[in-house]
């Protein structure tokens, strides 16, 4: 199977080299002439944990290329994916998709007949008609198939998602696009993946209505959190009460600074976008948008609240950056909220991010970025823990300590035991505890 793969970032790159190491030969595109170059030069222009094995096995092995060029390719394909950005659409929260559209124009006078269209950026219900319509209307005599393959991968954790997914959604209106997205899978299913067929808008819908639902689990327990908090109860032992029945299920109910990331945010208001214009409004996605945004205002506010309102010539030491551990993401990450609250309030924030400093330094200014934990830690007044990554999940408390002006540390993804950090004569501020 010949795979073009329009877009190169963070969802077409792993699904590519993924589609590559099942034994497809797979060509990914993308118009950031910057990325191509570093790809080609064997260079992987994101961080995501083993990619850059993989990239390096399968362009080795033939099966995986890179081009800034769509005519020399597309011609060939059986299968062209879209996984080009859809953000948020300026002003009213309606998924941008411009880039979508842009896409299928260029790409609609240079394929052949039996492609299949498959888009995999995540797009309101009723995007794959239009696609289909701007193929028809530049090529109208070409027999082609668009279906719609929404993806469910987790930054970070990308590569696992993508090969041990729990389901495929494949959104088809034909059987050849059903028959050509189950050539494409068939390696997962050796491994009893579930693929599950319904029609393209069902699948459409399905996308946001998975993201929308992570987020209110998410939302949900940050609100009992804070109830934990002023009832005296331990969020962690009401997530695992409430987890372990498996009509609820365990996963994301980690109380924390607030979701962010390239998706729940945007999806989150383009469902909502989506439910107004068809009439059918969408309360509980309206509160956990409401609930998240004033959740991630709130943060700053309690790391000033633990130092007891003083801010005068204040310094935090913000340990994490990207809005999740093991990425170098910072789209609308809480440390954004954060930071500015802190710098409103007149206190030098000093940062330290395993993998985030050079997305962060393009989106936040006015920081003192350091070298390390230690680095950032030195001469503050509160240490804040905003990103769970595994380094900051064993500081050296004592050295901590040492180079701290005031030893209080404000953990906002609950990684330590208060006996553990008040026996190093630390001042402890958790979530929900
Ligand atoms: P991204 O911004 O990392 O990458 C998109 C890439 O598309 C960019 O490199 C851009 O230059 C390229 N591009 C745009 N127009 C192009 C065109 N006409 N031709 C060639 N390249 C073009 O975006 P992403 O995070 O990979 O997300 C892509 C889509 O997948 C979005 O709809 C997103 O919601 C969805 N999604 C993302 C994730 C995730 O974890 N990031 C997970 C699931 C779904
Ligand atoms: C999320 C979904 O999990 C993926 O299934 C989906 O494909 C993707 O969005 C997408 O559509 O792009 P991602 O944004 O990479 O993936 O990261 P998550 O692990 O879902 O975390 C999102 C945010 O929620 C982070 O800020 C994280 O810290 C927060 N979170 C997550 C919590 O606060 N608590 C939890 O229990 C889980």
């Amino acid at each position: 199977m010949r795979i073009v793969m329009i877009g190169t970032g963070y969802v077409g790159l792993v699904s590519g080299a993924c589609f590559a190491d099942f034994g497809h030969h797979v060509t990914c595109v993308d118009k950031d002439k910057s990325k191509i170059d570093a790809l080609l030069d064997g260079k992987i222009p994101i961080f995501e944990p083993g990619l850059d094995a993989l990239v390096e096995s399968n362009v080795a092995s033939g099966r995986l290329d890179f081009t800034l060029d769509i005519a020399s390719v597309l011609p060939e394909a059986d299968a062209v994916f879209i996984a080009v950005g859809t953000p948020s659409r300026r002003g009213d929260g309606h998924a941008d998709l411009s880039y979508v559209y842009a896409a299928a124009e260029e790409m609609a006078p240079l394929l052949r007949d039996g492609v299949v269209v498959v888009d995999k950026s995540t797009v309101p219900v009723g995007t794959g008609d239009e696609v289909e319509a701007i193929i028809k209307r530049t090529n109208p005599s070409l027999e082609f198939s668009v279906a719609s393959n929404p993806e469910f991968l987790r930054e970070g954790a990308a590569i696992n998602d993508f090969k041990r997914p729990d389901r495929v959604v494949i959104g088809v209106n034909d059987d050849h696009a059903e028959a050509v997205l189950q050539e494409v899978y068939r390696p997962l299913t050796r491994n009893d993946a579930q693929l599950l067929s319904m029609s393209r808008r069902a699948a459409e819908l399905t996308k946001y209505a998975a993201n929308a639902f992570l987020a209110t689990k998410i939302s949900f327990i940050n609100e009992i959190a804070d109830l934990c908090e002023k009832v005296g109860a331990d969020v962690r032992d009401v997530a695992k009460g409430i987890g372990s029945d498996s009509r609820i299920g365990a996963r994301f109910l980690q109380p924390g600074p607030g979701y962010g990331g390239s998706c729940f945010p945007k999806d989150t208001l383009a469902l909502l976008k989506t439910g107004q214009d068809y009439g059918a409004p969408l309360q509980i996605v309206d509160s956990v948008v409401q609930v998240n945004n004033r959740r991630k205002l709130a943060m700053g506010q309690k790391v000033i609240d633990a130092m007891g309102g003083d801010t005068h010539s204040k310094t935090v030491a913000l340990l994490g950056l990207t809005f999740k551990a093991n990425t170098d993401d910072m789209r609308d990450s809480p440390a954004i909220d954060i930071v500015k609250t802190l710098k409103d309030a007149g206190i030098t924030v000093r940062a330290y991010d395993p993998e985030g400093m050079d997305t962060s330094k393009a989106v936040i200014d006015g920081l003192t970025y350091c070298e390390n934990s230690y680095d950032a830690m030195t001469g503050a007044d509160a240490t804040v823990i905003v990103t769970e990554w595994d380094a900051f999940r064993a500081l050296d408390l004592d050295r901590a300590k040492e180079l701290l002006k005031r030893p209080l540390l404000v953990d906002l993804r609950n990684l330590y035991s208060r006996t553990d950090v008040e026996k190093h004569g630390f001042e402890y501020v958790a979530v929900g505890r």
